[in-house]
């Protein structure tokens, strides 16, 4: 089951709403129904991890982002799944293929907001851009794979918004908590929802793992920006 959670998200540097759906951690799972739910976003926002890893797959990962851009504006920024895949470089360029706007270590300006994707520079090999990034004017939008990464670089940065997903919202929730994600381990503390009122991070669209989800809905994100 795939649920839809809506969040608003103040910054006080727009001048009018904008609609952000986030769907992340597709996994090269079915998407057809993932459209309806995202009617009426203003642009999609994919941080990562439409490829299977384990399956080294990523034939309707590379389908969802081709569907999606011909709706509306599309950016992707990768995920560990992308990262471990066996032709990382080749898969990149399947990618930027797609229509979508691939945002590796770096940012565009759309509409009025700037918007950036990154990954950890030494894995993905493209310098970083936090700096820059945060020394932009404006509304700063981000899209981060990995929630840790961001408790870990840019907690104390200048940003209005993170997005990330990764973490599966914990694999099994039992009293709203997580009970494991990759690199977090065991008792994660961040899986899905809202923390420092700027990161937003979503349970994702799939299951890749042979572990069972339980109590814990696949879930797209539609975020008003105002
Ligand atoms: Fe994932």
């Amino acid at each position: 089951m795939r649920i839809l959670t809506s969040y608003h998200h103040h910054t006080g540097k727009l001048s009018a709403p904008m609609k952000l759906a986030v769907i992340s951690d597709v996994h090269n799972d079915a998407y057809e129904d993932l459209f309806p739910m995202i009617e009426g976003a203003d642009v999609l926002l994919v941080p990562g991890d439409i490829a299977n890893r384990y399956t080294q797959s990523c034939d309707r990962g590379l389908d969802f982002l081709r569907d999606a851009s011909k709706r509306l504006p599309t950016f992707f920024s990768v995920g560990n799944h992308e990262t471990r895949s066996k032709e990382y470089r080749k898969l990149i360029s399947q990618i930027e293929q797609t229509g979508a706007e691939v945002l590796i270590n770096r940012y565009v300006r759309f509409e009025e907001i700037w918007l950036g994707g990154w990954y950890e520079p030494d894995i993905v090999r493209v310098d970083d851009m936090l700096d820059e990034f945060e020394a932009l004017e404006g509304c700063k939008v981000l899209m981060c794979h990995k929630p840790d990464q961001y408790m870990k670089k840019m907690r104390d940065l200048d940003l209005d918004l993170v997005v990330a997903g990764h973490a599966h919202g914990g694999q099994v929730r039992i009293l709203n908590r997580g009970i494991y994600s990759p690199d977090q381990g065991l008792f994660p503390k961040y899986t899905r929802g809202v923390i420092d009122d700027r990161l937003i991070v979503s349970a994702g669209v799939s299951n890749p793992n042979h572990l069972p989800r339980w109590g814990n809905p696949c879930e797209v994100l539609m975020i008003t920006l105002d």
